[in-house]
């Protein structure tokens, strides 16, 4: 019995190094050449067993001795293990044809590479020790190689000489044939191909052949190539024409298929398979004992109840072989395996639709995610994410890069006048009016509320400004919209990007955002309808940002003004409405904060006759009272003030609206 847990000696030097776990009866065969304490491993394994093959192989030699690793081809089954090996400590090479090489890179494995075919396929160890390689194009990769080591008289294989079976041992027996039939029928392309690689054989002395799947063969070697030499296999099964013995013929074939059967899926799979059919079978003779089904019948149903019991799985594995006797023997290829292509043929066309459609579904919801619902524009989260993407390329564009924002002047004077619904309407003509009249390459999005963003990454200020300047009179000038609307606009150019912050993208989309909101701020100032392109006022400085602040005299008012002012607000105080109305006039503020019960002029009454001018009008207000009735908040809402905070006041909850008012609310 031999002891699998543990590497076994095949020959001098030559040791299998494998996991004796198989894998859906494909079993996979590592091999180690130690010669002088130097060693070359062949096909080291798969995910699965790679870690086993590292322990066996570091059992038998230091990994640091290891000096290559060959690659019969890229096949992952025999390629994985290659990453636990690098990540031990691997600093060898990887041996293999350059087709092989070619693709083995997606693995990303960091070793380099040995490409045989430059290297008159041969690779000497550094004590001396040659090996050489035989090239096996298409068998079945066009980059197949085996290896033959020479002191061995040792083929080591690859795929070529392998085998599928359920009942797996170390060393071949001569059972072994079927299950090798059974795999080469499949993986490997013709008889042509296969043919004239064995032929190639001949002159090779060859004691052991060592495969990568199924068992290593020492005996009756030249049987077994005889055998692949003359193998009809893959897509050009060659038929002989052969004549079916009158009584019992196709019983005997079944016999075969039942061989076959119980080679790849092994016998007790095959006999609960067929423990309640009109078949019985002896798995031991492994042949047909006894059958109620008749002669000519007999053909036909054993692959129908097959497929009815086992689908279409256990039809695939044998499909090629019973093709092979339905060719020979000039027999109707039984309809389970006719069906199978269209079978094969439907469901991958379905599961393709099926990924299609999942695919559009994800796209739509990715697309949804940088969507807004009312505009169909890109939202603020990818103008974010846009904008990062092509500053970090800035150096790479001829122009530079420059941001237009712009808001919409009198929006909450159309929500008010009318129905929000036209408020959005009027958002939806002007992404319109902009997707329509700017390049391609230039991104459109919705930031918030009434404010938009044109991005364009090629594009000098001189440019931007004149274009600029174009949209703003197509906007002003489009009858389109339920009443004629301005927009101001503020312009930023990457040339205004200071070399302290080259490099700091984080940094300069603050700047760019908070230097094009404060421009719209400025346009808003001067009553609107403009494009504010420089500003001498630090961009974004809160300093700027003016807040008219109406309340009676007091404690609670002196305290907000105090923390506005630290935050870097420049804050007016008015003691009563009509103060605060003329003050507001003659200077327009950026928000207005008032307390809804103060002298002469009470915030509503306020708030009402600036709505008289649109100016004025579309000026943030806050409310505040201690007297926060249903009454005057529906009141307030008609007037359109959003935010109405009760007294005693939650005044950090106050300060964080107008931090987001003034860096947001353009
Ligand atoms: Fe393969
Ligand atoms: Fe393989």
């Amino acid at each position: 019995m031999i002891d699998l847990s543990k590497p076994v000696q095949l020959a001098e030097g030559l040791w299998w190094v494998g996991s004796e776990r198989t894998y859906e009866n494909l079993q996979c065969n590592p091999y180690l050449l130690i010669k002088d304490g130097k060693g070359i491993l062949f096909d080291p394994g798969s995910a699965l067993d790679g870690k086993e093959v590292l322990a066996k192989t570091m059992s038998l030699l230091p990994l640091d001795h290891l000096e290559a690793i060959v690659l019969s081809h890229q096949d992952p089954d025999l390629c994985y293990a290659v990453s636990f090996f690098e990540d031990a400590g691997f600093r060898g090479v990887l041996c293999c044809h350059e087709r092989a090489a070619l693709i083995l890179q997606y693995y990303g494995f960091k070793s380099t590479f040995y490409l045989v075919n430059h290297h008159e396929y041969s690779y000497t160890m550094q004590n001396g020790t040659s090996i050489g390689f035989i090239f096996t194009p298409y068998l079945h990769f066009p980059g197949a190689i085996m290896s033959y080591l020479p002191e061995q008289q040792t083929l080591i294989s690859g795929d070529l000489f392998g085998s599928i079976t359920a009942d797996w041992q170390l060393y071949a027996d001569e059972s072994y044939l079927d299950g090798m039939k059974a795999f080469h029928e499949v993986y490997m392309p013709s008889h042509e191909i296969l043919k004239a690689a064995m032929d190639s054989l001949d002159c090779y002395p060859i004691t052991l052949i060592c495969p990568q799947h199924g068992s290593v063969i020492r005996e009756n070697i030249s049987k077994h190539i005889e055998t692949l030499r003359d193998m009809p296999c893959g897509l050009f099964l060659l038929p002989r024409k052969q004549s079916l013995p009158l009584d019992g013929g196709i019983r005997s074939l079944l016999d075969q298929v039942v061989t076959r059967l119980i080679t790849i899926h092994g016998k007790e799979a095959v006999r609960t398979t067929f423990e309640q059919s009109p078949f019985t079978i002896n798995t031991t003779k492994k042949v047909i004992s006894k059958t109620s089904v008749g002669e000519s019948e007999m053909w036909e149903q054993f692959f129908s109840y097959l497929e009815q019991k086992n689908g279409v799985g256990w039809i695939t594995s044998i499909s090629s072989f019973v093709e092979l006797l339905s060719n020979q023997y000039d027999l109707p290829l039984p309809l389970p395996f006719s069906t199978l292509a269209v079978k094969t043929k439907r469901e991958a066309q379905e599961s393709a639709q099926e990924l299609r459609e999942t695919q559009q579904r994800l796209k739509e919801l990715e697309e949804s995610l940088y969507r807004d619902p009312v505009t169909k524009l890109y939202n603020n989260e990818f103008y974010l994410a846009f904008l990062k993407k092509v500053l970090d390329k800035t150096e790479r564009t001829e122009h530079g890069i420059a941001i237009l924002v712009l808001g919409i002047d009198n929006l909450d004077r159309i929500n008010l006048d009318f129905e929000t619904s036209e408020g959005d309407r009027t958002m939806r003509i002007l992404a319109d009016l902009l997707l329509h009249n700017v390049e391609d390459q230039v991104q459109v999005c919705r930031l918030s509320g009434g404010l938009f963003s044109l991005l364009c990454t090629s594009l000098t200020k001189t440019e931007a400004i004149e274009r600029a300047n174009t949209l703003r009179n197509l906007i002003a000038s489009d009858e389109r919209f339920i009443v004629p609307i301005t927009v101001s606009m503020g312009l930023f150019h990457s040339d205004e990007i200071p070399p302290e912050l080259e490099g700091d993208s984080a940094a300069i989309i603050s700047l760019v955002d908070q230097t094009t909101l404060f421009r719209v701020r400025l346009a808003r100032k001067q009553g609107g309808g403009v494009l504010i392109s420089s500003s001498e006022s630090k961009a974004g400085s809160r300093s700027a940002f003016t807040i008219v602040l109406v309340d009676n005299p007091g404690f609670d008012r002196d305290l907000l003004s105090e923390m506005l002012t630290k935050e870097g607000y420049r804050v007016l105080v008015c003691s009563n409405g009509l103060e605060a109305k003329r003050l507001i006039t003659e200077s327009p503020p950026d928000l207005i904060v008032s307390e809804l019960l103060v002298p002469k002029l009470s915030g509503l009454t306020l708030r009402k006759d600036l709505l008289n001018r649109p100016s004025l009008g579309r000026i943030p207000f806050l409310l505040m009272s201690v007297n926060k009735q249903e009454r005057t908040v529906s009141r307030a809402f008609e007037l359109g003030i959003r935010h109405f905070f009760s007294r005693p006041l939650a005044v950090y909850e106050l300060i964080g609206l107008i931090k987001l008012i003034s860096e947001k609310g353009a």
